[in-house]
């Protein structure tokens, strides 16, 4: 594997807690790459492989699992993501956007009671992400829009309780790659939030200096 400063492509993450617009965001910023002929794509976590798919089964009954099995199978589906996708697309030059990554381990896992720390040093295996973009609102915008935008109840992993833990943890957490987004506002001014912390990220790279007028 290239180490992180050699590779090619660039890894943008998308983090937070669920609700806060990271998705939306996500794919506007894809589709304004792919318009300019960048070589964007994006991906998630938990992913579509063997792993990822026992995990969206976990949603609905957190406690088919025991804290260890739980955290051993996020990493397990980072392990393939890595293996399989993310470091031969980065290797090949190309720009990922991802929704989700190791950020959400230390911060979801760690509200189950893990150290944060120590979950992302269990996480060493996986490249560092060029720029981590995480998302924060008040969590009762978050489970508003949840409600309202999917029409559908909270899962396991986004009762109330459960993400006000998850907030404060990745408040917590201090890694050079990250940039914090206040995501109350609407679409078009998150946007605008997001777009400042993504240009300078394409003048620092090979990249062309971002065009996106
Ligand atoms: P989410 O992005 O909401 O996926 P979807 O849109 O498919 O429902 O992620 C699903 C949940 O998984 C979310 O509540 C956070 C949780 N999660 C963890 O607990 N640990 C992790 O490492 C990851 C990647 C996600």
């Amino acid at each position: 594997m290239l180490s992180d400063h050699l590779r090619k492509g660039l890894l943008i993450v998308f983090e937070g807690t669920d609700g806060t617009g990271k998705s939306t965001q996500l794919k506007l910023l894809y589709s304004a790459l792919k318009s300019k002929n960048y070589p964007v794509i994006t991906t998630r976590e938990p992913t579509d492989g063997k792993y990822g798919r026992e995990i969206r089964r976990l949603y609905k009954n957190r406690k088919r699992y025991s804290d260890e099995e739980e955290l051993e199978l996020f990493l397990a589906d980072r392990k393939e993501h890595v293996d399989a996708l993310l470091t031969p697309a980065l290797n090949r030059g190309k720009i990922i956007l991802c929704d989700r990554y190791f950020l959400s381990t230390a911060a979801y896992q760690g509200a189950i009671g893990f150290n944060p720390e120590t979950v992302l040093a269990r996480n060493s295996f996986a490249p560092n992400p060029d720029l981590a973009l995480l998302f924060h609102a008040p969590v009762d915008v978050g489970l508003t829009r949840i409600i309202s935008g999917r029409g559908e109840a909270p899962n396991d992993f986004e009762k109330a309780e459960n993400l006000q833990k998850v907030a404060a943890i990745f408040a917590t957490i201090d890694r050079p790659y990250i940039r914090r987004i206040d995501a109350s506002g609407s679409i078009d001014s998150v946007y605008q939030l997001v777009m400042e912390h993504v240009m300078p990220l394409f003048s620092n790279s090979s990249f062309s200096t971002l065009d996106l007028k």
